[in-house]
């Protein structure tokens, strides 16, 4: 997968792509990212990128020329015309696991950090093909927003993360939160570590896990749970462990 950003701040995406994971997804040629200047594609000598809004009011607008020609340019370099082009902005659709792996399956993604008070809304009418928020908050400008959804994506890529089962558990991906995680030390500080998980006996392991992720999610998040596609097995602890709770 490849991956085009575009801001008007790239340093600031050093720190995240240049740790961890993601990093070594990189390295290792899972997935390219690359970060371009807004600026870049000015022609004046001031390399103006905002402007006054149109019938006045707060803030500056992103104009539309430099993200048009820098989308354009992208994709001519990446031979990829139809390419979706994602705008971060906190009116966009809100971004969650299931988003993730839809943009997990594209072979190139195009993101535009917006800024300020917004962009001009031609950039939305007529080259951009999604919007996406990473919450109900505002946020000074798109770039953390890509971090989050570039991180998302990329570790969700074919042998990014050890095995096609380091993310089968993962929180949202069965409509459960994960279980609880132990490791050594077995006591410490007088606190134990569940007998079961020591006891070598994978059956009650993955049954104690399945309903610990249940008995959590009840707890925290029981809208998950209206919408999950749970077993029937799973669906019997939980009819279970309601009915435990109301006595
Ligand atoms: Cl994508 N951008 C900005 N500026 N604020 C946000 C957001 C995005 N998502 C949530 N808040």
């Amino acid at each position: 997968m490849r991956i085009d950003i575009l801001s008007l701040f790239p340093k600031m995406f050093d720190g995240p792509f240049g740790e961890s994971i993601i990093k070594r997804a990189i390295d290792r040629g899972l997935a390219s990212v690359f970060v371009h200047n807004i600026r870049d594609f000015t022609h004046d000598k001031h390399r103006t990128v905002d402007d006054y809004p149109y019938g006045g009011g707060n803030g500056m607008v992103l104009k539309p020329e430099p993200l048009f020609e820098a989308v354009e340019s992208i994709k001519e370099m990446i031979g990829d015309s139809s390419a979706p082009v994602i705008l971060l902005t906190p009116q966009g659709r809100l971004f969650c696991h299931h988003v993730a792996q839809e943009l997990s399956k594209q072979q190139n993604l195009i993101l535009i950090c917006g800024h300020y008070e917004g962009v001009d809304e031609r950039v939305r009418n007529y080259l951009v093909t999604d919007e996406i928020s990473i919450g109900e908050y505002v946020l000074t400008g798109g770039e953390l927003a890509a971090m989050v959804v570039v991180d998302a994506v990329v570790r969700l890529l074919p042998d990014v993360l050890g095995s096609e089962q380091a993310t089968k558990d993962d929180s949202y991906v069965n409509g459960l939160l994960e279980y609880p995680q132990y490791t050594r030390p077995p006591v410490y500080r007088g606190w134990e570590v569940p007998a079961i998980l020591l006891s070598g006996n994978h059956q009650e392991v993955a049954r104690w896990r399945c309903e610990e992720a249940i008995k959590r999610t009840l707890e925290r998040r029981p809208d998950l749970l209206a919408k999950a596609a749970l077993s029937e097995e799973k669906r019997k602890i939980l009819d279970r462990m309601k009915v435990e709770r109301e006595v």
